[in-house]
């Protein structure tokens, strides 16, 4: 992918070129700001802000202000990437209209170039109207975090034959409503191999095997700063958790014993100036 800024078209063209995307989450100025330089396509705000930075249980209570605050957070660090916005749940419950507005939001509250959309039952009326708006849409199948308590959990889906073939025809409606990539989560490598192969647009693969378009993690999940749970198809690329938890253990300890600040961490007073203060206020109220 080239150096420029990235736009829908290159995303398009992406899989034409047989150019792997490259996607990460992130929900601030400064690991926005990493994530860009380091070269990354595409930078999702997504709602897993909630469980990742929010410390809820779920998805499901992060709101739109929440999204806003954070995208506006995140646009600030990003110079190359595009930048999408997740819907959260809240924001696509109401009718289609009410939605076009809140993903309209993104961009002209938050300066996000693209928004995501979760997959259920009728949701391709939504993403329709959203691209009828001019917003370009990026659509979420398999495994959609928003719904996944209503729906058995975390896990695997499109396992057996017949959900994997509802899956494949989600993944096909959401591209003929004018959707600009898949993200497909948690698919098996076949099921998510025939969506890319059947696609004209990109799928960006999360626990869906190699075969897609690109691929997508959640930052906290590769940096090890999120510690509740893994799941298996994450690779921890560092162990921030614990690299952080010991910088902050050693600052306490050297508070504690007195060698934190250290004299290079420290400004005196000119002689002159201690002399003149002390004249001031009279010797013996200082030390
Ligand atoms: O919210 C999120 O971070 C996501 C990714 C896992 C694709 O939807």
């Amino acid at each position: 992918m080239s150096a420029n800024k990235i736009r829908i078209a290159d995303v398009l063209a992406s899989k034409a070129q047989g150019q792997k995307l490259t996607m990460l989450t992130a929900y601030d100025y400064p690991m926005a700001k990493l994530v860009d330089e380091a070269g990354v396509d595409i930078v999702l705000v997504g709602d897993s802000l909630g469980m990742v930075v929010l410390g809820y249980e779920t998805t499901t209570p992060v709101t739109m202000e929440d999204m806003l605050h954070h995208a506006k957070a995140a646009r600030r660090g990003v110079q190359r990437a595009l930048l999408v916005g997740d819907m959260p749940f809240l924001a696509v419950r109401g009718s289609v209209d009410e939605s076009v507005k809140q993903a309209a939001r993104f961009l002209q509250e938050a300066g996000c170039e693209a928004v995501k959309l979760e997959w259920r039952q009728g949701i391709e009326d939504t993403a329709k109207a959203i691209v009828d708006a001019g917003i370009p849409v990026m659509g979420h199948v398999g495994l959609t975090p928003q719904t996944a308590a209503g729906e058995g959990g975390f896990g695997m889906r499109g396992t057996d034959a017949a959900s994997a073939a509802r899956i494949i025809a989600q993944a096909v409606a959401l591209q003929e409503v004018g959707c600009c990539a898949v993200v497909i989560e948690c698919v098996p490598t076949e099921v998510a191999q025939d969506i890319t192969q059947r696609l004209r647009i990109p799928t960006i693969g999360i626990g869906s095997g190699p075969s897609c378009d690109g691929q997508v993690l959640v930052l906290h999940d590769l940096l090890g700063l999120y510690e509740r749970f893994t799941p298996r198809f994450v690779k921890r690329y560092a162990r921030l958790a614990e690299t952080i938890r010991h910088s902050i253990q050693t600052y306490v300890d050297e508070v504690h014993r007195g060698v934190f600040p250290g004299p290079e961490h420290t400004r005196t007073m000119s002689g002159e100036e201690w002399v003149r203060l002390r004249e001031q206020l009279g010797a013996d109220d200082v030390r």
